[in-house]
């Protein structure tokens, strides 16, 4: 039965472009990756400082792991409630300036775990219609009601808080678009919360690290609880979420996804406090993200084509999705790895290259980029 099901399943997937079959890395060298026998040049990363290939965090990381073991064995709640972890969070919250921080396993579960525990039937939620799947995943399985708003249209938010006035109500939204590289107008959000007083909730997994002073993304004037990742430009893994106080003893006490799973090993939350140093000094490496970010997109523009986003993510329009896949495939023959973002991630027909930018590209990288893009789409006459 499952195998008749899943043969179906995955046919129609082939047919409508959407079959994903990932890569195989082989290994892994600062802005390149080697798959097979071709070491390619990867615009399909979030190491946007380049910090999760840096000597100097990767010595740091194996001194931690020396010092403290490998696994925390056991869940927060049980014996893996470490000094060294609370010690971190102290610190994450300190830098970021909130109350009080939480560490997770992984972004997907902070978002799960706050979602899916803050709110419950009877409170109500409006939705950027462009959050992250995790914060789909979190807030469909807490029971409140919810209601989108047209992706960034602020105009359409307020109408949406003006039909539920009156209401408690909580707003979901990016900092910096996942996809779409947009960025949210911080100002303009925080009128709105100041006018309907909501509670704001705003995932800045793309932002914290790379953009804003020391790090610090670009939301806290209008965040009253942030997300943040630690394997995107933190350059490790795992999660953090920024909150009020009182609300890290409720999800302590509430939230599944975190008590029912191991909590990561000290030499993470060690790991954490050391990157935390170097990701507040780095403002070199955040300024040469932001300079090839600007070069990548004017250059793309200059060349007509459609492009999108305001920082180092980058939405480069492609359409249909056999095609994106196809013009992926050439450029990998030009060994340059860039993703094809298909449905379900963005909406069907809209397929994008999600060109992930980071401070290790240079000029000629960016060059060589468009260059065999054109050459990719002139070879099939559609450039
Ligand atoms: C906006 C956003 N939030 C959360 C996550 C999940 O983070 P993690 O990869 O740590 O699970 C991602 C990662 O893809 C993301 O893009």
């Amino acid at each position: 039965m499952f195998a008749e099901r899943f043969k179906k399943k995955l046919m129609l997937q082939r047919q409508a472009g959407l079959y994903r079959e990932p890569p195989e890395i082989k290994a892994r060298e600062g802005k390149y990756i080697v798959i097979g026998n071709k070491k390619v040049l990867n615009f399909a990363s979030n190491d946007y400082l380049g910090l999760g290939v840096s000597k100097e965090i990767k010595e740091k990381v194996a001194e931690n792991f020396n010092k403290y073991g490998s696994s925390s064995s056991s869940s927060r709640l049980v014996s893996g409630n470490y000094s060294i972890i609370l010690r971190a969070e102290e610190e994450y919250a300190e830098h970021f300036n909130y109350d009080e921080a939480l560490f997770f396993p992984s972004g997907y579960q902070s978002n799960l775990g706050v979602l899916s525990t803050l709110f419950e039937k009877g409170d109500t939620i409006i939705f950027d219609k462009h959050i992250h799947a995790s914060s789909v995943k979190g807030m469909t399985l807490s029971k409140a009601a919810y209601y989108g708003y047209n992706h960034n249209s602020l105009p359409h938010l307020c109408k949406r808080l003006e039909g539920k006035k009156g209401k408690p109500a909580a707003v979901l939204t990016e900092s910096l678009f996942s996809m779409d590289g947009d960025l949210l107008d911080v100002q303009a959000f925080k009128a709105l919360k100041k006018r309907f007083g909501f509670l704001s909730i705003i995932d800045e997994a793309h932002a914290f690290g790379a953009m804003g002073e020391k790090g610090r993304g670009i939301a806290r004037d209008a965040a009253d609880i942030a997300v943040g990742t630690f394997g995107k430009a933190l350059g490790l893994f795992g999660a953090f979420v920024l909150l009020p106080a009182g609300f890290k003893e409720y999800l302590v006490n509430f939230s599944s996804p975190l008590i029912y799973t191991t909590t990561l090993p000290e030499a993470h939350a060690a790991s954490a406090i050391d990157i935390l140093k170097i990701v507040a000094q780095r403002e070199d490496l955040r300024e040469s993200l932001y300079k090839i970010s600007a070069v990548m997109k004017k250059g793309l523009m200059d060349e007509g084509f459609k492009v999108k986003g305001d920082a180092h993510i980058l939405a480069l329009e492609i359409g249909e999705e056999n095609r994106a896949a196809e013009t992926a495939r050439r450029l990998f023959e030009k060994n340059i790895f860039v993703f094809p973002a298909r449905y379900p991630t963005v909406p069907v027909n809209k397929a994008i290259f999600r060109i992930g930018m980071t401070a290790m590209h240079t000029k000629e990288d960016v060059k060589y980029f468009i260059d065999m893009l054109k050459m990719c789409l002139k070879n099939n006459n559609e450039y």
